[in-house]
């Protein structure tokens, strides 16, 4: 299949199913979202001439995974995107079978891809490959092939390539899997981004005092935030322990130091990014501005994404919101970009409401698709908690809980994900159609998830045992996808 050809097929695909998918009530209104099958890991996130870019995993063809391609989009302020032309169509012998995640740079006004070519054989044998693919205009890719292949002690889970710039060299974080089936990110180098050098491990389980640490590392991501080394990586096989760990793969990230001459990486605990039901490989980057910036798939490889209602509109899986990070006592905080400020309209405010042992709905705080902002400003109370649709926010003092509940996929009851926090100053939420993304203090815990509620706009509820006064502010939010 020429590139032509695999790409013309998709672009027919989405014309066959746009009425289809269109008429989906839970399409999202300010999420990029598929314009049909499947989306999952962000990909290739970079400001380039202007403009921000955004790659995405896409299957066309169904609401499973598969051969995947790259859809792209591209935006001057993180919220309005245009659709541009698929990046990436699996179509060569080194990517047969997925042009799976990686990442972009530029250099010399051009863009560069670096994306993995996944292939497999009749039995299900697979192979990996590093590839390359470049671009003049950030619209159309010239594929160059494969530049890296998989190293001696590592099986083919071998992915996922994050490339930057640092101390007049081009490096590479790779998530690998080594023959011993741990989960590692590896560290290449190179000094014209064709010719590539094995550098070794630089993290992984069973390597710096981590113990066992799953199986397999996906998406590494590695910047430099206020004098610390940020390893952002989503593992593979970690076993629930309490609140963490919930969720069938995590995300999170490391802190510390690494030497890049002696690779190496001593860094603290991995905390996780997000503790909702659906954030996976988030990936970063950083803008003129010097903003380090990520975006996530908001969905994750649960069994469960079958069941989701949009399937049967052919189309499933979104991207979380773009999120700035920035680094606070110990701790990343991740914010919603401040351009989102753009999407409000119809503004509601109320200050100092006083609620004592009693639920309490507000005039005008109601609606399917809208942003709100709680900020507490005198507290006596044990709990305090917000239903939002068919949702519930819910801050326990007295176990220094804070939890997220909502109704499962196969409307089988509800479910929970929970953090550890002492004390809530604020809460800042977006709710659209299908999804809910919430920030509390700041940034300090996000907990993003989908919802599939009624659709219908619903008063969002507030109770408290005890006593709390809090101001309220709530905007709809326009739309920006049809
Ligand atoms: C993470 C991931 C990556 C891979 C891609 C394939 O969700 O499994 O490791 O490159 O998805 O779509």
């Amino acid at each position: 299949m020429t590139q032509l050809h695999a790409i013309e097929k998709a672009y027919q695909r989405i014309i066959d199913k746009q009425e289809m998918v269109q008429s989906d009530p839970y399409r999202l209104h300010f999420h990029i979202m598929p314009p049909v099958g499947l989306l999952n890991d962000p990909n290739g996130f970079v400001f380039y001439q202007g403009k921000y870019h955004i790659f995405y995993q896409w299957n066309p063809f169904a609401t499973t995974h598969g051969q995947k391609y790259w859809g792209h989009r591209i935006s001057s302020d993180l919220v309005h995107w245009e659709e541009a032309p698929i990046a990436l169509a699996p179509d060569e012998w080194f990517d047969k079978d997925g042009c799976y995640s990686g990442s972009a740079i530029v250099h010399d006004e051009k863009l560069y891809i670096f994306y993995t070519g996944n292939v497999k054989d009749k039995e299900g044998n697979r192979e990996s490959y590093q590839c390359l693919a470049v671009s003049d205009d950030g619209l159309h890719f010239d594929k160059k092939g494969p530049v890296i292949e998989v190293p001696k002690g590592y099986t083919a889970h071998f992915r996922d390539p994050k490339v930057f710039f640092k101390d007049d060299k081009w490096l590479m974080v790779i998530g690998a899997q080594n023959l011993q089936e741990q989960g590692e990110v590896v560290l290449y180098s190179s000094s014209d981004l064709e010719n590539w050098f094995y550098r070794g491990p630089l993290t992984g389980s069973h390597r710096n005092k981590l113990g066992e640490f799953g199986y397999m590392w996906e998406c590494p991501d590695l910047f430099h935030l206020e004098n610390k080394d940020i390893l952002i990586v989503s593992p593979q096989g970690l076993e629930a322990k309490g609140y963490k760990f919930n969720n069938i793969y995590q995300s999170g990230y490391f802190t510390g130091q690494v030497d890049y001459e002696n690779p190496s990486y001593q860094h603290g605990s991995f905390e996780e990014l997000d503790r909702g039901f659906d954030f996976y490989a988030p990936q970063t980057t950083m803008d003129e501005t010097g903003r380090r910036l990520l975006f996530a798939w908001m969905g994750n490889a649960e069994i469960g994404e079958t069941q989701q209602p949009t399937a049967k509109y052919g189309w499933i899986h979104a991207l979380t919101l773009p999120r700035t990070l920035k680094w606070k006592e110990g701790k990343l905080l991740q914010m919603p970009v401040k351009e989102l400020e753009l999407l409000r309209k119809n503004q509601v405010a109320y200050d100092n409401i006083t609620i004592m042992n009693q639920q309490k709905q507000l005039n005008g705080v109601a609606g399917n698709v809208f942003e709100l902002q709680i900020t507490v400003t005198d507290w006596n109370a044990e709990i305090f908690s917000l239903t939002v649709g068919e949702s519930t926010l819910c801050f326990d003092k007295t176990s220094s809980t804070f939890s997220v509940e909502r109704k499962c996929f196969n409307k089988q009851g509800t479910e929970s994900r929970h953090c550890r926090l002492d004390k809530l100053e604020n809460i800042q939420l977006f709710k659209d159609t299908s999804s809910l993304e919430v920030f509390i203090n700041n940034g300090e815990e996000v907990f993003t998830s989908r919802i599939f509620d009624d659709i219908n706009e619903q008063a969002v509820s507030f109770q408290a045992n005890g006593q709390v006064t809090f101001d309220v502010q709530k905007w709809d939010l326009k739309k920006i996808f049809n």
